[in-house]
């Protein structure tokens, strides 16, 4: 199984759909006219069932095979949404939104699961069902746990699930894959420093909370460097750091930090809350302060399941005829996480070739991913619920 033949001819067409997305980019669940677009279309090409408003705005679509004898379902999740970016790619299709771009290749992927859509539609030459997933609102606003929330697995039965992501710098058209992690939890923090605010020169009246953040910044790196297995990975980074003072000579009452943690591992996820709290309350009352400190889990760790990215990996093999598996894990996150956690599945990069990388405003996805893209979706449906 090569890039299958059908979707060499359906190239233009998908690639027509691409580049509509790709002129009409929304945000988070506003994703209205992309998601009737797709429903449209799954009614289009035949699907079985088609359901909008799944997660707020997601679509789901169903394409049963020419039998059914053992009651499988596979679903495949394409993401929708765009980015508040202004474009600066300068192709003919560009955003006609100023202030919003498809800057991460939502737009490819959502085309490439349409084709994928359309053609098993065509030629059901499998025994199971297929479940088509449109989620919005990767970038931040979590609509794959919507999704999962609104019953996505358990509505529609679903037994294993995969997901796709274009990747600047692999090559186009080939893959990458990793059994694990692939992607890391994001959460993020925020510590309020309360001290006693006062006249700079007379200190020893104060509590100085300057001085108390600066030592809770400083500590908090110790959380990775002697509290985390070295052999494991995480990262704290304080990016914001404000007072309620404007002035050279005032110490202020209260300094806010904020900043991100990320982890492979669940276990590392619950040292760096532990650690952060511990830490910044604890450096505090040393300094006469207190620390209020806020941990906000973000999205999970995207993890893949072992048999589940073989299986993934070997039809991606057959596409490109090798698959990166050395591939690192990333430090940024992903909502398919979320539908891993609920189900068996895997995760896979397909290579966007020598572009700017995701989230730059002249990075734009690259059509010529798309036979292999959408080859590989049809594959995992023809190769988990192979023809009876
Ligand atoms: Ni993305």
């Amino acid at each position: 199984m090569p890039v299958k033949n059908r979707f060499a001819e359906l190239l233009p067409e998908i690639t027509a759909w691409r580049r509509d997305f790709h002129e009409h980019p929304e945000l988070l669940y506003d994703v209205h006219r992309t998601a009737g677009k797709v429903a449209d279309l799954l009614r289009e090409f035949g699907c079985d069932e088609v359901t909008e408003g799944v997660g707020r705005t997601g679509v789901v679509g169903v394409i049963r095979g020419k039998t059914d004898s053992k009651g499988r379902v596979i679903g495949l999740r394409a993401d929708m949404d765009a980015l508040p970016i202004n474009e600066q790619t300068g192709v003919e299709y560009a955003s006609k939104t100023p202030g919003k771009m498809h800057a991460c290749g939502h737009d490819g992927h959502t085309a490439m699961l349409l084709g994928a859509a359309k053609y098993l539609a065509e030629t059901r030459n499998f025994d199971g069902t297929a479940v088509v997933i449109f989620q919005p609102a990767e970038e931040g606003g979590g609509g794959g746990d919507a999704m999962v929330k609104d019953g996505l697995i358990e509505r529609w039965k679903i037994d294993e699930v995969y997901g796709m992501h274009n990747m600047p710098g692999v090559p186009t058209g080939t893959f990458a894959i990793k059994p694990g992690a692939m992607m890391a939890a994001a959460d993020q923090f925020d510590i309020t420093v309360t001290g006693k605010g006062g006249h700079a020169a007379k200190p020893h009246d104060c509590i100085d909370t300057t001085l108390t953040a600066a030592q809770i910044i400083v500590a908090l790196q110790s959380i990775v460097s002697r509290n985390i297995d070295p052999l494991q990975n995480a990262v704290i980074s304080v990016c914001v750091v404000s007072t309620d003072s404007t002035a050279h000579n005032v110490i202020p009452h209260v300094v806010k930090l904020k900043g991100t943690a990320r982890s492979l591992d669940p276990g590392v996820r619950d040292q760096l809350e532990e650690g952060i709290i511990r830490v910044a309350t604890n450096i505090a009352a040393a300094m006469g302060a207190t620390a209020e400190v806020q941990y906000d889990r973000g999205y999970p760790v995207t993890m893949n399941d072992d048999q589940a990215t073989e299986w993934a990996a070997e039809v991606a093999r057959q596409i490109a005829g090798d698959v990166n598996m050395d591939m690192q894990p990333m430090m940024g996150g992903e909502d398919f996480s979320y539908m891993l956690n609920e189900r068996q599945g895997a995760y896979i990069f397909v290579g966007n070739g020598d572009t700017a990388m995701v989230h730059h405003p002249a990075y734009n996805f690259n059509d010529d991913a798309i036979p292999a893209g959408s080859s590989w979706y049809a594959g995992m449906i023809e190769s988990r619920l192979p023809a009876a």
